[in-house]
């Protein structure tokens, strides 16, 4: 009964240009280690479902991609969506159709473009919240501990009650998505409070109750194409089901209202990858903290601190620089200092009118 559902539909935009809405994030191979991270994610629940249920949700424009990069999977696997509408009509869908195929699945939600360290805490942690949310209606998430007051994150406020089923799964007190800084720095303060690491089991009934409730105009528009599900009237019946539905995260529709979510405390060395910086902390560093992808192509003098992401075919020298992100995709360079990232969001807009 255990299905897996890998949403791709993200765009990526801090990693720009390295990651670019024609070619985001989840398509790239940050570390040079010969896998994508969404042909890593997939590799991970070979180890937890049968191949066959492995769905996966993405944009229209990503399903050649997704084909070329995971051959594998079955044309029906692939979820097209027609506009970007974010994570919560992306998962009303892909579990509306994954109950009509079996309506005691149990699901796992999860994002694509997330690193894990260790593999099998990662597989432990994922099995034991199936066998919790197989027998309680209630919708489980894994916390990670914080060590800095990131906006980008869900925060998750544990309560001492547990499930009767495993007392290692503690009940949510508070969910609070992208609080903003004065917040997250009170949640981190405090000590009781987990990262959302956006990764949400559940049983396709659970999920479909809390549909119901907290967004009873998106439970009906995806009820409605029930009788569509794995038909060949799905695409058409989804094209104009997502013209009706909001804009919204799972985590501001449902993570926040519910009063049935759980959280299993997790530790697998999970990092999602949000920022340069979280890539600069994952890749090998040389003995001056350079972090340089690929290293053959790249000379270094009196440098310190950078993170050097660049084409293979790119000689690139670097003297005297410290503290920066230096990124090259497709003739865009960017050079920015570590310390304001953040900016990258807002060039990518001024990029997009002016180019
Ligand atoms: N199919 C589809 N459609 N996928 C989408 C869409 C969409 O419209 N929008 C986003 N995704 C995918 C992204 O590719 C990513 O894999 C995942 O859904 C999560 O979306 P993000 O946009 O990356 O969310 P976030 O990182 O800002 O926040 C979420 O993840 C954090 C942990 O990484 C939240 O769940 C936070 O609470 C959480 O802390
Ligand atoms: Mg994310």
């Amino acid at each position: 009964n255990n299905y897996a559902l890998i949403m791709a539909g993200g765009i990526g935009s801090r990693f720009w240009p390295v990651s670019r809405a024609e070619f985001p994030k989840q398509f790239i191979d940050f570390f040079g280690v010969g896998k994508t991270l969404i042909q890593s994610t997939y590799d991970r629940f070979l180890q937890i479902c049968p191949p066959e249920n492995i769905f996966i949700i993405t944009n229209e424009i990503y399903v050649d991609i997704i084909k070329k990069q995971l051959p594998n999977l079955g044309h029906h696997q692939i979820l097209a969506e027609p506009v970007m509408r974010n994570t919560a009509p992306c998962i009303a869908y892909g579990s509306m159709k994954i109950a009509k195929l079996n309506p005691n699945a149990v699901i796992v939600v999860a994002p694509s473009d997330h690193t894990i360290g260790n593999q099998e805490g990662f597989v432990e942690a994922i099995n034991q919240s199936i066998e919790a949310a197989s027998h309680n209606k209630c919708l489980v998430t894994l916390g990670i501990k914080p060590n800095r007051p990131d906006t980008g994150y869900g925060y998750i406020q544990y309560a001492d009650d547990v499930l009767n089923t495993d007392p290692s799964i503690h009940k949510v007190k508070t969910f609070t998505e992208k609080p903003n800084l004065e917040l997250a720095k009170s949640f981190l303060q405090s000590g009781d409070f987990l990262w959302n690491a956006g990764i949400f089991i559940w049983s396709a009934k659970a999920i479909n109750k809390a549909f119901e409730k907290h967004l009873p105009e998106m439970h009906e528009i995806f009820q409605q194409g029930n009788s569509f599900y794995n038909t060949t009237n799905e695409v058409a019946f989804i094209a104009n089901a997502y013209l009706q539905c909001t804009n919204i995260s799972i985590d501001f529709a449902i993570m926040e209202k519910a009063d049935n979510v759980y959280v299993l405390p997790s530790d697998f060395g999970w990092s999602d990858l949000g920022t340069w910086a979280s890539i600069y902390e994952m890749a090998e560093k040389d003995y001056v903290g350079n972090a340089v992808i690929p290293s053959e192509q790249v000379m270094m003098y009196d440098s310190s601190n950078c993170m050097v992401n660049v084409p293979k075919n790119k000689l690139v020298i670097l003297q005297g620089l410290h503290n920066y992100i230096v990124a090259e995709s497709n003739n865009i360079l960017l050079i920015c200092p570590r310390s304001e990232e953040q900016n990258v969001k807002n060039i990518t807009a001024d990029v997009k009118a002016n180019f």
